[in-house]
């Protein structure tokens, strides 16, 4: 029977939990596979710390958020105890013969450089940004639309009710995927990403244009946004090596600028992890499920150094090389397509 490691890395997303209950079921229930879990990201990895994973550990997981295994952002190349002999070494330890690494972008990247070190791996794309190339979808981000959405539509009615102008920041550092959906879905007045630049005159110009039809404006700024007015003395890097704004987050900068050159009232919301957290949407324990089962296909097969990913209603494998090193950005037609109704 073969013996299999799983691990979430990066930052927690819905779903994940339906990826570890789909692999695990399927693994027992179709193939020959067992499974442990890796704590903690590839800390576990490292350190050789896992769980035992059978069926009673996954039972009714599917709806909570997090991850039953723990996460982090530790890198097992950048760690001084990292490195593939460690790893080889704790596999060997605790007798697994195969990782399977669910994670984002650095995570895929990692897995691949522990594949070229004789590491049998395979991976899970995950991430709310939605921002990774190979995959048309990942899970995590349905969820999160779902909350900026239902954010936005808070924020509008106590917007109207004191004729202000509302502005919200939601995630995406490098895509705005879900500041384009959750403020399509909500009929924001403004949606700046940080694929498109805008300046602060065309934003304040929508916005006055919907306060002069008599309604409160209504913003949705991706945190990755960037002004042009706005120069490295507003951002700094934080812990983890991404620049962030300074004064909290972009929201925060844009609101004060907003009322000054408006004149409107304007409030600054940062939903942060608020979108992370929580009971994943149902399309999300489906997406996370069927990626599961489709991990412990590939394992099963013996298809390492592949990912699973979504094109269009399939679930299909693709190398690793092919999903890491791109940011999936919201395509420019797209943009376009609902700035032509903004304001
Ligand atoms: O990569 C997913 C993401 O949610 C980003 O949108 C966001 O910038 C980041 O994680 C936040 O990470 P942390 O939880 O480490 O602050």
């Amino acid at each position: 029977m073969a013996r299999i490691g799983i691990l979430t890395s990066g930052g927690d997303c819905p779903g994940l939990n339906a990826v570890i209950r789909g692999t695990v079921l399927q693994g027992r229930t179709v193939h020959d596979q067992e499974f442990v879990g890796f704590k903690d990201g590839f800390w576990g990895l490292v350190y050789g710390e896992a769980i035992d994973l059978d069926r009673s550990v996954v039972r009714g997981i599917s709806q909570q958020g997090g991850t039953i295994l723990g996460t982090s952002r530790f890198g097992p190349y950048t760690e001084p105890d990292g490195g593939p002999e460690n790893i080889k070494r704790a596999l060997e330890r605790i007798g697994v013969d195969g990782v399977i690494a669910v994670g984002g972008d650095g995570t895929m990247a990692a897995a691949n450089r522990l594949l070229g070190d004789g590491i049998p791996v395979v991976g899970v794309p995950k991430t709310i940004d939605n921002d990774l190339q190979a995959t048309d979808y990942t899970f995590g981000f349905n969820t999160a639309v779902e909350i900026a959405t239902e954010a936005v539509d808070r924020l509008r009615t106590t917007g109207n009710s004191h004729k202000r102008c509302m502005v919200l920041e939601v995630m995406g550092r490098h895509a705005g995927w879900i500041a384009m959906y959750s403020g399509v879905a909500a009929g924001a007045h403004a949606i700046l990403i940080p694929e498109q630049q805008e300046s602060l005159e065309q934003v304040c110009e929508w916005v006055l244009s919907v306060r002069d039809r008599g309604r409160s404006p209504m913003v949705v700024v991706a945190e990755g946004f960037k002004l042009p007015e706005m120069d490295e003395a507003h951002s700094h890097k934080g812990m983890d090596g991404f620049n962030r704004p300074r004064l909290g987050g972009i929201a925060e900068i844009l609101a004060p600028l907003i009322e000054e050159q408006t004149g409107i009232e304007t409030r600054a919301t940062v939903l942060g992890h608020i979108q992370r957290g929580g009971v994943p949407s149902a399309w999300d324990r489906v997406l996370g499920t069927r990626f599961g089962q489709a991990v412990s296909d590939l394992v099963a097969d013996g298809q390492w150094g592949q990912m699973v990913a979504l094109r269009g209603t399939d679930i299909v494998r693709v190398p690793f090389h092919e999903a890491v090193g791109h940011t999936k950005t919201v395509p420019l037609d797209y943009y376009r397509g609902a700035r032509a109704i903004f304001g």
